[in-house]
């Protein structure tokens, strides 16, 4: 155990005789809307943590749902990490207090080689919030399964899309996404199998591909978390 019978970290006094060790002690306080922390403390070693719990915003533009399947997963490893995540899509974030979180992300899929301009519109009326914060962007997009296109650097819709805004993300990610023939309407199942037929990949109108490398984005969910 500590020496000193308190404990006080910038936030809040832990009064230790309160605290069982070997338990994870949970107690959340609410401090000037910024952040809330938790007591953890650590078995044997008799040590005690405090960690600073961030309140983490992952705004999602998605069509078909892959994007909002990797906020599901984001949403996963970042809570692991003791942050609290609130999902929203972009269609309702309008509603959504921005300024009481601490970090945001924002996901977006392409379809036919744009961002919704929901994403655009969203991020131009809070560029200056975004900058306020730690914060985040990623895109979807099934280009992102060729190995040199997988990266922000070599990504054509992300680099397009960050020419076209202010704001400059913190951090970036790309991931791969899914083709679902049998989900789509005539003209768009048409058109993505012509696509994939000339970029060499799945054109079998039954099948369903999933190209998202799930290892990446529970990586930048770890990112995320400690960004
Ligand atoms: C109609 C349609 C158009 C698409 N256009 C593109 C495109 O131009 N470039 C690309 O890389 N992927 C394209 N995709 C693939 C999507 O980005 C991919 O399916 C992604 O997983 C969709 O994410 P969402 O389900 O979150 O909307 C397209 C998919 C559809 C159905």
């Amino acid at each position: 155990m500590a020496d000193r019978q308190q404990l006080a970290c910038d936030v809040f006094t832990v009064d230790l005789n309160q605290i069982t060790v070997g338990e994870v002690h949970e107690e959340c306080y609410e401090t000037m809307g910024r952040c809330t922390c938790r007591v953890v403390c650590v078995g044997r070693l008799r040590k005690l943590w405090v960690l600073i719990m961030a309140k983490i915003l992952l705004i999602y533009s998605t069509t078909d749902g892959q994007t909002e399947k990797i906020c599901y997963r984001l949403q996963k490893v970042i809570e692991q990490q003791g942050h609290q995540v609130t999902l929203c899509s972009i269609t309702d974030c309008s509603r959504i207090g921005l300024q009481s979180f601490d970090k945001i992300v924002i996901g977006a899929s392409i379809r036919y080689g744009k961002h919704s301009p929901l994403v655009t519109d969203f991020v131009n009326r809070n560029k200056k919030l975004l900058d306020s914060k730690p914060n985040a962007f990623f895109s979807v997009n099934v280009v992102a399964r060729k190995p040199d296109k997988n990266r922000p650097e070599g990504n054509p819709y992300l680099q397009k899309f960050l020419k076209r805004i202010s704001w400059q993300p913190r951090e970036l990610a790309v991931f791969a996404g899914r083709i679902d023939y049998p989900s789509y309407g005539v003209i768009d199942r048409m058109m993505i199998r012509l696509i994939m037929w000339m970029t060499k990949g799945p054109t079998d109108p039954k099948s369903v591909t999933e190209f998202t490398d799930w290892q990446k984005v529970e990586e930048f969910g770890r990112l995320i978390g400690k960004m």
